[in-house]
């Protein structure tokens, strides 16, 4: 079994390989990953030389070079995380998001419809649903909820989607999608909520909170999303969307109150910042569909999994900080540049 894992150099995407790496040790993984700001290739250097992974350094939207790798590796599944994923990004700059999240969704297809595929997987988000009131704590978002975006990135992602489904239906292409809500754990880049107030928090900084901070998000930790891919990739419907997320609903500003604390920093940091523009009020995952089918349950419980988290940014602050400082991006040349 190949597997093509797009975007792995990202947050999710290097949980993803390394849950893979893992489980299955008889398949061969290929990482296709353009290393944008986003992408860190250290991240995956403990798996850099396995003989069945592969890194390839390479924009999904580049057809010629989709269309080599595709004939040099014989994929079985690809899985696409590859994706500009920053909303406040997508405000200011909507271009490449509609470049990288559409156009590439659709050359990574292309290619697969050319060569063959037993599976197509689009990683999306719950923000394709748009958001839910404060005061109606009765409703979640199911898959048959209609798709009403927000900003440029959940747009992007939800015209990925619709063409996914289109390819699907069209073409008979054996696709899958899955929705799933915010993620935490370790590799979140550092522009994100949590990351972001750890990592200034542990410099003293203070900790910009957007409008009230009352906004909710429903938080997953990275490794339950992962296995919920696992699942969807070998045992999913063709042609089904799954909605993953465990319930899990926490106001911005507890988040950031609840690591001052765990960090033992003063609440004073916390700073109250002009409101992100359309900002969704709430998001909530009704996962009915994907535990009934496919047995699947997040494991690890926000408490945990926030525990955890700051833990891994403690003892891990060399991949932050080169972050920070801009060196994390030599890597690749200083690395692989002469290979
Ligand atoms: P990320 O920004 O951390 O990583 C994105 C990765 O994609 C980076 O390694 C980047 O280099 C790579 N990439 C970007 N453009 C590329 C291109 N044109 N060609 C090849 N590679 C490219 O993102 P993430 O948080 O890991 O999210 C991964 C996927 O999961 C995205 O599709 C996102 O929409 C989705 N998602 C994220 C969350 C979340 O909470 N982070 C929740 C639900 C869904
Ligand atoms: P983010 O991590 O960007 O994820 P998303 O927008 O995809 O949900 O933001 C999570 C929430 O935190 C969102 O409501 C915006 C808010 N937020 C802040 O209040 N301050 C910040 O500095 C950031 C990055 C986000």
């Amino acid at each position: 079994m190949t597997i093509i894992v797009t975007g792995g150099a990202g947050f999710i995407g290097s949980n993803f390989i390394f849950h893979m790496l893992q489980k299955y040790p008889q398949y061969r993984i290929v990482c296709v990953d353009k290393l944008t700001y986003a992408g860190n290739l250290s991240t995956l250097a403990p798996v850099m030389e396995e003989p069945n992974f592969r890194f390839v350094k390479l924009d999904i939207c580049d057809k010629a070079g989709v269309q080599q790798v595709f004939e040099e590796e014989h994929p079985d599944i690809v899985v696409n995380f590859a994706a500009e994923s920053h909303v406040d990004r997508s405000i200011e700059d909507p271009d490449i998001f509609l470049q990288t999240n559409i156009l590439g969704t659709a050359t990574l297809m292309n290619a697969c419809r050319k060569y063959g595929i037993r599976r197509y997987h689009q990683v999306s988000t719950d923000e394709v649903y748009g958001d839910l009131p404060l005061d109606r704590p009765d409703l979640f978002f199911t898959e048959n909820t209609p798709l009403h975006t927000s900003s440029p990135y959940s747009s992007s992602k939800a015209g990925a989607d619709l063409l996914v489904l289109a390819y699907h239906r069209t073409y008979g292409l054996p696709v899958t999608i899955s929705r799933c809500s915010n993620n935490y754990g370790p590799y979140h880049f550092p522009e994100k909520l949590i990351p972001l107030m750890i990592v200034n928090a542990l410099h003293d900084k203070p900790l910009p909170v957007y409008g009230k901070g009352e906004n909710v998000r429903d938080w997953l930790y990275v490794e339950d999303h992962c296995k919920a891919i696992d699942l969807i990739i070998h045992k999913g419907r063709e042609g089904e969307v799954y909605n993953v997320g465990g319930h899990n609903e926490m106001r911005n500003i507890d988040i950031v109150k609840l690591i001052c604390k765990e960090l033992g920093k003063p609440e004073s940091l916390i700073t109250f910042v002009a409101d992100r523009k359309g900002h969704d009020m709430r998001y909530a995952i009704d996962p009915t569909k994907i535990h009934a089918e496919l047995g699947w349950l997040p494991e690890t419980k926000f408490a945990d999994g926030i525990k955890k988290t700051i833990r891994w940014y403690l003892d891990n602050r060399t991949w932050w900080e080169t972050i920070i400082s801009g060196e994390y991006r030599d890597y690749y040349e200083k690395m692989y540049g002469n290979r």
